[in-house]
């Protein structure tokens, strides 16, 4: 049966401390809490989706260790196909070493491991499949060019991309942009790819503006709080898409429960404009910042109101 959403990623156990603030070099803190959980930015993002009633496959590489086999089991208890879940003994599963402090914000250390194994053999597994899902999404946690085969391979077979460059590299091939019909990121990544700083909303209508030079079909810039901003090649305007204000705790992932969200939306709804499937996005990323943890704070379909996930309703007299 086709699925409605692949994503071709990374997978890392997320060892999380909570602290009053971030330590500086050399320095030694007392936090108040530690806890393990799922992450990475593929995995989060396929959850995400998972969890608003999409189908969804992961293409990813774990380690044949204990957070290995625990990772497979997570997607399976959140109903993710594991076709395409590979497991190694030549590295370990991902992880991620992260520090929250008391305004909710994070400073993460991946070490990728087994993620960067995955490459085109893998991928050529995954091509039936591939070729049936209605998105594809990857992102920047696994071997560059594996990404950016992914995305190619979609494309080729006119499933729709969703690239979220993240973490951003200065230099990224120009051939991302191409190969993304969504290119998805976030103020300090468009502030990375553009050279220029991104602290407002002008700032990201001229990043928009200027990445969607590049050759990508649409932009998608999270502002945080501020919402974000969406550009389309076959429009002039450039939109900003406000949200409503919530009281963060845990921002971890929020970025990767909006892109999921938003490839849940391209699915299931694919006459949506892209701006509504924003403000949707938004929403739901906003629903995962009031919860401590990544994919633990991620919402259910049932946790949500009815109207985003509800094509909206013309009513006819
Ligand atoms: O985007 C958040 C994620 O980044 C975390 O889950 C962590 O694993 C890192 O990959
Ligand atoms: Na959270």
């Amino acid at each position: 049966e086709a699925l409605d959403v692949m994503v071709v990623g990374s997978c890392m156990t997320d060892l999380v401390s909570q602290a009053p603030r971030l330590p500086k070099a050399g320095e030694t803190i007392h936090g108040h809490k530690f806890f393990i959980g799922f992450g990475g930015k593929g995995a989060n993002q396929c959850i995400q989706a998972a969890r608003l009633g999409a189908k969804t496959a992961m293409v990813c590489k774990v380690g044949k260790d204990f957070f290995g086999d625990n990772y497979i089991q997570n997607f399976k208890d959140n109903g993710v196909n594991t076709d395409f879940v590979g497991q190694t003994s030549d590295a370990a599963t991902g992880a991620a070493s992260i520090i929250v402090n008391s305004a909710g914000e994070n400073a993460i250390v991946i070490v990728a491991g087994a993620n960067m194994l995955l490459g085109s053999e893998e991928l050529q597994n995954a091509l039936p499949a591939i070729k049936q899902a209605k998105v594809l999404v990857c992102q920047l946690e696994i071997s560059p060019q594996t990404s950016l085969l992914a995305l190619q391979m979609a494309q080729e077979n006119k499933v729709k991309t969703i690239f979220n460059p993240a973490p951003a590299i200065p230099d990224l091939d120009a051939a991302f942009y191409r190969a993304s019909d969504v290119f998805c990121c976030n103020e300090s990544e468009a502030e990375l790819l553009t050279g220029s700083s991104v602290v407002n909303v002008e700032d990201a209508h001229r990043a928009g503006r200027e990445l969607l030079k590049r050759g990508c079909r649409s932009v998608v810039i999270t502002l945080g709080p501020q919402g974000c901003v969406v550009l389309e090649a076959e429009e002039s305007a450039s939109k900003h898409v406000p949200t409503t204000a919530v009281t963060a705790v845990d921002t971890t992932g929020a970025g990767d429960s909006f892109t999921g969200a938003l490839a849940f939306y391209m699915a299931h709804y694919p006459t949506m404009p892209l701006e509504e499937m924003a403000r949707r996005a938004n929403r739901v990323a906003g629903v995962s910042v009031q919860a401590v943890g990544t994919q633990a704070s991620y919402p259910l379909r049932k946790d949500l109101p009815a109207e985003l996930l509800q094509m909206p309703t013309i009513v006819c007299t």
